[in-house]
């Protein structure tokens, strides 16, 4: 996987924002597709479009923790911990970036009814996830973002 990790410093964080929600819808039209291929059955499908988002996930999940973390901390670092939280669930999103995905691309190779289950199971809880935690950053960390650097 190669990741840019590239962070601009110079977009304003207003701006920033409004690019990373925008990224959050692109991510939820994915998320259906994938969850339309769990539906079809094609676990191999819909595993690699999980794959396919991986660097794009990474490097927004960078970028958080970068630029709206560092904005958190300087100004409103008593009212951080929520924010804390959300960015320590990138940590199971990357292991199932980095691990779980490709031994779920190998799973749907088996004819294994059980194996293939447990990989739609997986598919599907990853799915659920990643939407509750994009929503909890649009309702806490965006928001306190906007409110901190204003008022830093
Ligand atoms: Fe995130």
């Amino acid at each position: 996987m190669t990741v840019s990790r590239r962070i601009n410093f110079d977009e304003p964080i207003p701006r920033m924002i409004e690019r990373l929600k925008s990224e959050h819808i692109m991510f939820e039209s994915k998320l259906v597709q994938v969850e339309n291929n769990i539906k079809r059955n094609d676990i191999r499908l819909a595993a690699q479009g999980i794959e396919d988002m991986g660097n794009k996930i990474i490097q927004h999940a960078v970028e958080e923790e970068a630029r709206l973390m560092r904005v958190i901390m300087n100004n409103a670092k008593d009212e951080s911990s929520d924010s804390i939280s959300i960015m320590q669930e990138h940590n199971w999103i990357m292991k199932f970036l980095n691990n779980r995905v490709k031994l779920i691309i190998n799973a749907s190779k088996s004819s294994d009814p059980a194996e293939k289950e447990k990989a739609k199971g997986d598919l599907n809880e990853f799915v659920d996830n990643l939407r509750k935690h994009f929503k909890e950053e649009e309702q806490i960390v965006f928001p306190l973002t906007l409110r901190s650097q204003s008022a830093g």
